[in-house]
C-alpha cells in the first residue's frame, strides 16, 4: 500500500481537487484520477450552462420591463413599485408627462343662475363644455405637487378648509372612508371639500388602480396626519365579498384613532350635499343612532337562500343566518356611529355573520344592514322600528342616489350609468334642496361644471356657517322619529 495524492485542475489550469488515497496499484491511481476529471469537466459545463439561461432569463425579463414601460409607463397595476418609482420620478423631472394644476371652470362661469335653473345659460354652457372638453388633473400632477407639502396644502386650499371648523365641529370628528379606483382629481377635490384637520379619512386604493394613481394618493396622504391610504389594497369585484372587504379594512384602520363619533363610507364619485358643521349638527342630534337603508319586504331571498359563486348563484341551498340573525337588505352606504364601528370589527357574533355572509349574493348589500337591524344582538345605535327605510319614519339619509327603474327616475338630469343617475347641470337645483348628506354620483369629465358649482356652493356655505352657525336649521332631523327608537 502507497499513499499518493493527486491534483485535478480545470481547463484553465486552476486546481480544483486535490486527493490522497491510499493505492496498491498505480494504474488504480490513474483510473481513478480520469473519473475524477470527467467529473469536474461536467459540472463545470453545467455551471456554465445555468449561468447562461440565468443570463438569457435576466435580459428576456429586461427586455420586456423596459418594453412595457415605454407603452403603458406605470399606469398599469402589475408592476413592482421600486421600479415605477424611479420611472415616474424620472418622467416628472424631463416633464414628460401632463403636470397642468386643475382649474375650477367657476372662475369664468356664474353658478348662480345655474342653481336657478336658467335655461338659456345652461344651454350655452352645455355647448361650452361640448368644444371645451375637461382635461383633469393627472395622478403624476399630485404626485409633483406633493413632494412639497407646505406648498401643496397652501397652493391646493387646504389651508383655507382647515380654517372652517367652529368649535362644535371640532368637538365631534368625523371619519370618512372613501373606496377609490380612478380620476384621481376628483377624489382629491372630494377630499378637499371634507378636509377638517379633526377628522379622519381613509383611502381604500382598489388593487385594480394604476400604479401612478395609487402613488398620487400616497402623495396626497403624505401631507396630512389625519389622511391616510388603507394598510391594504383589495381587489374589489362588484357584487362580491371584496366590495365588504375594502371598506373593513379602512373601518379596521380607523378605530386605531379613537377621538371620531361618527363614520360615513364615500366612494370617489360622491359630493357632500351639507356642510361638515351641518352634519355634525345632525348627528349630534342622533345621539349614537345608525342610519342605514333598510328592507325585508323587499328582499331577493334568492341571494341568502343560495351560496354564490361570486355573482354566480349556485344550486346548494345555504343553512339560516348564526345567531338567530334576520338577514336584512340595504345598501352599501352607511352612516354609524363608532360603536356599531367597534362591534362590526371586533365581535364575535358579527364576524360569524360575515362568514356566513360571504358567500351569498350582493353580501356588502345585506352585512352592514343586518347587523343594524337585529336588535337582539344589541348592535350599538342599531335600531328598534320596523326594518325598512320610510321617507317619513326611517329616511335613508346617508346618499341620494338615483336608480333608472325607481319613482323618481323622471329626475335624472345627467345620464344613466349602470342604472344609477350620473348627475348634470340641471339637477343642480334639486340636489341642493335635498335632505341626504351626500349625492350618488358625479363623473367629473360629464358636464364639469356641474361638479365646479356644487364644490363652490358647499366651500360657501361652509364659510356662512362658519361665522353664523346658528343660522343652521336642522329642524327637519330634529322631528324625525327613528333616531329615539335605538338601542344605545
Ligand atoms: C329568534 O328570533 C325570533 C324573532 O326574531 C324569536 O321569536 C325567537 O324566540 C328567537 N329564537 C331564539 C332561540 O333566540
Ligand atoms: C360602505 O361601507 C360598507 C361597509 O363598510 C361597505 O360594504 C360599502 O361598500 C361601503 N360603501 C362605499 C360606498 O364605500
Ligand atoms: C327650517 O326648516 C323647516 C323645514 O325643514 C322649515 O319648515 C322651517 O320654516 C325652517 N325654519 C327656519 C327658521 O327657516
Amino acid at each position: 500500500m502507497r499513499r499518493l495524492c493527486y491534483m485535478v485542475r480545470n481547463h484553465l489550469g486552476r486546481s480544483i481537487l486535490s486527493v490522497c488515497r491510499l493505492i496498491s496499484h498505480p494504474s488504480e491511481f490513474f483510473s481513478e484520477a480520469r473519473q475524477m476529471l470527467e467529473a469536474a469537466r461536467h459540472t463545470n459545463l453545467r455551471k456554465l450552462q445555468a449561468l447562461f439561461a440565468c443570463l438569457c432569463i435576466f435580459s428576456v425579463f429586461s427586455f420586456v420591463l423596459v418594453y412595457y414601460l415605454a407603452y403603458h409607463g406605470c399606469d398599469s397595476h402589475v408592476l413592482v413599485s421600486v421600479t415605477c418609482d424611479w420611472v415616474i420620478t424620472s418622467m416628472i423631472k424631463h416633464e414628460m408627462v401632463d403636470l397642468r394644476i386643475p382649474v375650477s371652470s367657476t372662475a369664468m362661469i356664474d353658478c348662480e343662475p345655474l342653481f336657478n335653473r336658467d335655461a338659456g345659460l345652461m344651454g350655452q354652457i352645455k355647448s361650452y363644455m361640448m368644444s371645451n372638453h375637461k382635461r383633469a388633473a393627472t395622478p403624476y400632477f399630485y404626485i409633483k405637487a406633493t413632494e412639497n407639502c407646505q406648498i401643496f396644502r397652501k397652493e391646493m386650499g387646504y389651508n383655507g378648509m382647515a380654517t372652517l371648523s367652529t368649535q362644535e365641529e371640532k368637538d365631534f370628528p368625523l371619519a370618512f372612508s372613501i373606496m377609490t379606483y380612478k380620476d384621481i382629481e376628483q377624489v382629491e377635490r372630494l377630499l378637499r371639500m371634507l378636509y377638517r384637520p379633526q377628522n379622519y379619512y381613509c383611502i381604500h386604493v382598489d388593487m385594480k388602480s394604476s400604479y401612478t394613481f395609487y402613488r398620487a394618493l400616497l402623495g396626497i396622504a403624505s401631507c396630512f396626519s389625519n389622511v391616510f391610504v388603507a394598510s391594504k389594497r383589495v381587489d374589489v369585484a362588484w357584487g362580491e365579498y371584496t366590495v365588504l372587504e375594502g371598506d373593513l379594512v379602512c373601518m379596521r384602520d380607523l378605530l386605531t384613532y379613537t377621538k371620531w363619533k361618527y363614520i360615513i363610507n364615500l366612494t370617489g364619485q360622491e359630493f357632500p350635499l351639507k356642510t361638515n358643521a351641518e352634519m355634525v349638527k345632525i348627528l349630534k342630534v342622533f345621539n349614537g343612532a345608525n342610519n342605514l337603508e333598510a328592507t325585508v319586504r323587499k328582499r331577493d331571498m334568492s341571494r341568502i337562500n343560495y351560496h354564490y359563486d361570486g355573482i354566480e348563484r349556485t344550486t346548494v341551498r345555504k343553512s339560516p343566518p348564526p345567531h338567530n340573525i334576520t338577514a336584512v337588505k340595504g345598501s352599501v352606504h352607511i352612516l354609524a356611529s363608532r360603536g356599531y364601528v367597534d362591534y362590526i370589527i371586533n365581535s364575535k357574533i358579527a364576524n360569524d355573520f360575515l362568514e356566513w355572509v360571504k358567500d351569498t349574493g350582493y353580501p356588502d348589500e345585506t352585512f352592514f344592514s343586518t347587523m343594524n337591524h337585529n336588535p337582539h344582538l344589541k348592535v350599538p345605535g342599531s335600531y328598534l322600528g320596523e326594518p325598512e327605510t320610510n321617507p317619513k319614519i326611517y329616511p335613508f339619509l346617508a346618499r341620494y342616489k338615483l336608480w333608472r327603474y325607481e319613482r323618481d327616475s323622471w329626475r335624472c338630469g345627467g345620464y344613466w350609468q349602470r342604472s344609477i343617475c350620473v348627475y348634470g347641470l340641471s339637477d343642480l337645483r334639486h340636489l341642493i334642496s335635498r335632505k341626504e348628506f351626500f349625492a350618488n354620483k358625479f363623473e367629473l369629465d360629464y358636464e364639469y361644471v356641474a361638479f365646479d358649482c356644487m364644490e363652490e356652493y358647499i366651500f360657501n356655505l361652509a364659510r356662512e356657517h362658519r361665522y353664523r352657525p346658528q343660522k343652521i336649521n336642522i329642524s327637519y332631523y330634529e322631528n324625525l322619529p327613528f333616531y329615539k327608537n335605538v338601542i344605545l
